[in-house]
């Protein structure tokens, strides 16, 4: 029987050339401009889910961006795993910092990646990851080794939301029935130090604008006398956390699931270090909520990060303006129990408590979602850990990640069913930077354990 590793070995060129092809297409989602764009790579999805064994094979349109699916289904009474992925990329932006073009990929050497790692917006997210798994497919038919039945969702708009799939998925029951959801596009701690993914964070992304005076003023003749909507907005979104870096917003720790003492204490045994941490991000201190670890704090912890602002003058030179209105957009992370929509609220109230008089404050909400666990017991996680056992050599770690990926907890909602997060990227392949890359080693070892978690996950159902 062909081993995956010996397939691979044989056509690793090929799914190289074949995943370049694919990270040649810039699918933008967050920017009309690439409509066709997207378009193009829903295709080629949709062609190479067919060439690797799937059958009908259809590309649903949607409001948004479609959604490419197919599906092998060997045998109805065997247990049938859905794979979902996204074919959409982040917008590319700074693209001067960006040492060779983000849609051009190129391979090329770095410390964590020896044998090369290929350098392209959405190489680890989420195209590499996903395209894993076409190739997973196409070893498991072209050597007979499909164990189990398969479906695909790969769509294109995660990285804005995921709204068009949410109403396709809650349309969809029957088409989408499955035993467990497979994803690959979260990370691991360590090539050497595999790990799976147990949980995701929810997300409650909001947009704010401040409005002062009914135009621009000059900052002489008005400074001083009427509210700044800068300093307004400053001042306020400086108030949402206190000096131990606790959210201020009344009601928002209400619901926060904590964990045990045994559970932190398991989540500390980790391999982490705070030195290599810091130097990697070129810091000289980590920075975060009072009384928990940096680990606790990028994935048990919710926050709050302001992740644009702008208003007045921003061009060359100087201009003495008060400009009329300051604007943010502002992202809360949040943990199990907590409700995205909820909190939205609890926000949208309290921002407008704390403006002064001087200025009217409009908050509206962008997206949101939920967040998600896996318990480690489910027979999915087990299959996984048996899968990574396999093709690493050592047991993977369970690790709750800080991401969102908000229709895993749709999928647990409309479908009933439970999802495993199988990623391979390393949080230093720099997913939504410049320079973004995934590690050919990564994707290869990706290829190679996915049929084994198919294997697995087939045997543990049979018992
Ligand atoms: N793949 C990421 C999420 C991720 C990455 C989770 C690494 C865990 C580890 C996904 O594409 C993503 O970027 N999600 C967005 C949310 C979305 C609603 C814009 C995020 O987490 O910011
Ligand atoms: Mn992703
Ligand atoms: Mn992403």
């Amino acid at each position: 029987m062909t081993q995956p590793i010996d397939y691979i070995k044989t056509h690793k060129d090929r799914f190289l050339a074949e995943l370049f092809e694919l990270l040649k297409l810039p699918s933008v989602s967050a920017d009309s401009a690439f409509k066709n764009d997207v378009i193009a790579t829903a295709e080629l999805v949709a062609k190479q889910l067919e060439k690797a064994g799937c059958e009908h094979v259809t590309i649903y349109p949607t409001a948004g961006n479609p959604i490419v699916y197919g599906e092998k289904i060997i045998n109805p009474e065997l247990p049938t795993v859905l794979v979902y992925g996204h074919y959409d990329v982040q917008p590319a932006d700074p693209i001067d910092l960006w040492d060779s073009a983000p849609f051009d990929p190129i391979i090329k050497k770095t410390d964590l990646h020896p044998d090369g790692a290929i350098f392209a917006r959405g190489a680890c997210d989420d195209k590499g990851q996903m395209y894993m798994h076409v190739k997973a497919l196409e070893f498991m038919t072209q050597t007979d080794q499909l164990p189990c039945n398969v479906k695909y969702m790969i769509e294109g708009e995660e990285e804005v939301g995921s709204k068009n799939l949410g109403i396709f998925v809650a349309e969809n029951k029957a088409l989408l029935t499955n035993d467990i959801i497979l994803i690959s596009d979260t990370g691991m701690i360590a090539n050497d130090v595999p790990s799976i993914t147990t949980g995701l964070r929810g997300l409650s992304y909001m947009e704010v604008a401040v409005t002062g005076p009914n135009r621009d003023l000059h900052s002489g003749l008005y400074g001083g006398a009427v509210a700044n909507p800068i300093n307004i907005l400053t001042k306020m979104i400086a108030s949402l956390q206190d000096d131990n870096n606790r959210i201020t917003i009344p009601g928002f720790y209400d619901d926060v699931l904590e964990l045990s003492a045994a559970e932190r204490e398991a989540m500390a045994q980790a391999p982490f270090s705070l030195e290599a941490y810091c130097q990697a991000l070129d810091i000289a201190e980590v920075y975060g909520e009072k009384g928990y670890s940096t680990n606790e704090r990028n994935s048990i912890r919710p926050t709050l990060d302001v992740n644009g602002i702008w208003g007045g003058y921003t061009g060359e030179g100087s201009k003495t303006v008060i400009p009329s209105q300051a604007f943010a957009k502002i992202s809360m992370r949040l943990v199990p129990n907590q409700d995205w929509e909820k909190i939205s609220a609890l926000f949208e109230r309290h921002f407008k408590a704390i403006a002064p008089k001087g200025v009217r404050v409009a908050v509206t909400t962008h997206h949101g979602g939920q967040s998600y666990v896996t318990p480690i017991d489910h027979p999915g996680y087990r299959a996984a850990a048996a899968a990574y056992q396999d093709t690493f050599g050592v047991a993977p770690i369970p690790q709750r990640g800080g991401g969102s990926i908000p229709i895993v907890a749709l999928f647990e909602s409309e479908l009933g069913s439970k999802t495993i997060l199988m990623g391979f990227g390393l949080d230093s392949d720099a997913i939504h930077s410049p320079n973004e890359h995934f590690g050919v080693w990564n994707y290869l070892k990706g290829i190679e354990t996915i049929p084994r978690f198919f294997h697995h996950f087939t045997e543990i159902s049979k018992q």
